[in-house]
């Protein structure tokens, strides 16, 4: 079983997506270990606790700067044994120094079709205003693994998400959340813990042959 830490700073719903998956067996090789989070009055904590899962608050604000940060939550992570790092809706962007450290093992869900409306200022209800202010008909969720590039590592899984017109950021957040980042990534943190992931020249690939239980 492979050790999956949670990284959070808010609401927890991708984290409660996880949970779910976990509780109904459907996190296929992986465990939840321990769910660290940004911020100690972040509500993803709280889904954490209702199921026993341990956690930890590495406060943000407690650092001047990321690099202060990073090796802060790299101490956690060494301690956590973490095999897979999932950063489900965490804020704070993390330094080389962790992400060199768990090459091709970090792995962060983003609320669109990237390479559109990612990178550097797109997180959290930004995304959908500016997918909503450029008037695209189709928006969505991508999982992949963290790079040194913002939003820029090799892609897992996408599913597109239809637009409306009478949509607000807010609305179509929760459908983007619905219909693809709470069904995409439960799966990709399967893929990867089931060994089912390998990554070529900036590609991640998905070996569909049957795997034995
Ligand atoms: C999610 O939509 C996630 O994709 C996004 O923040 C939200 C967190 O919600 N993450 C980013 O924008 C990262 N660039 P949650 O706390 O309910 O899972």
């Amino acid at each position: 079983m492979k050790k999956i830490v949670v990284l959070v700073s808010g609401g927890g719903t991708n984290l409660q997506a996880l949970i779910d998956a976990q509780n109904r067996g459907e996190l296929r090789g992986g465990k939840i270990t321990c769910v660290i989070s940004s911020r100690a009055d972040a509500y993803a904590l709280k889904r954490a606790r209702k199921n026993d899962i341990p956690t930890r608050v590495v406060p943000r604000k407690d650092y001047p700067d990321n690099a202060s940060y990073s090796k802060a939550l790299h101490e956690a992570l060494f301690q956590e044994y973490a095999d897979l790092i999932v950063l489900a809706g965490f804020m704070t962007i993390l330094d080389k120094r962790i992400i060199q450290a768990y090459k091709n093992r970090i792995i962060n869900v983003h609320p669109s079709l990237i390479p559109s409306f990612c990178g550097d200022g797109f997180y959290g209800l930004h995304v959908h205003e500016k997918v909503l202010q450029r008037g695209v008909k189709l928006t969505g969720a991508t999982v992949h693994f963290v790079t040194e590039i913002c939003d820029g590592g090799p892609i897992i899984l996408q599913k597109a998400v239809e637009v409306r017109n009478d949509d607000t950021p807010e609305i179509l957040q929760r459908r983007v959340m619905e219909e693809a980042e709470w069904k995409l990534l439960p799966e990709a943190v399967s893929l990867f813990c089931e060994g089912r992931l390998t990554v070529c020249d900036g590609r991640a690939y998905i070996d569909y042959k049957e795997v034995s239980k």
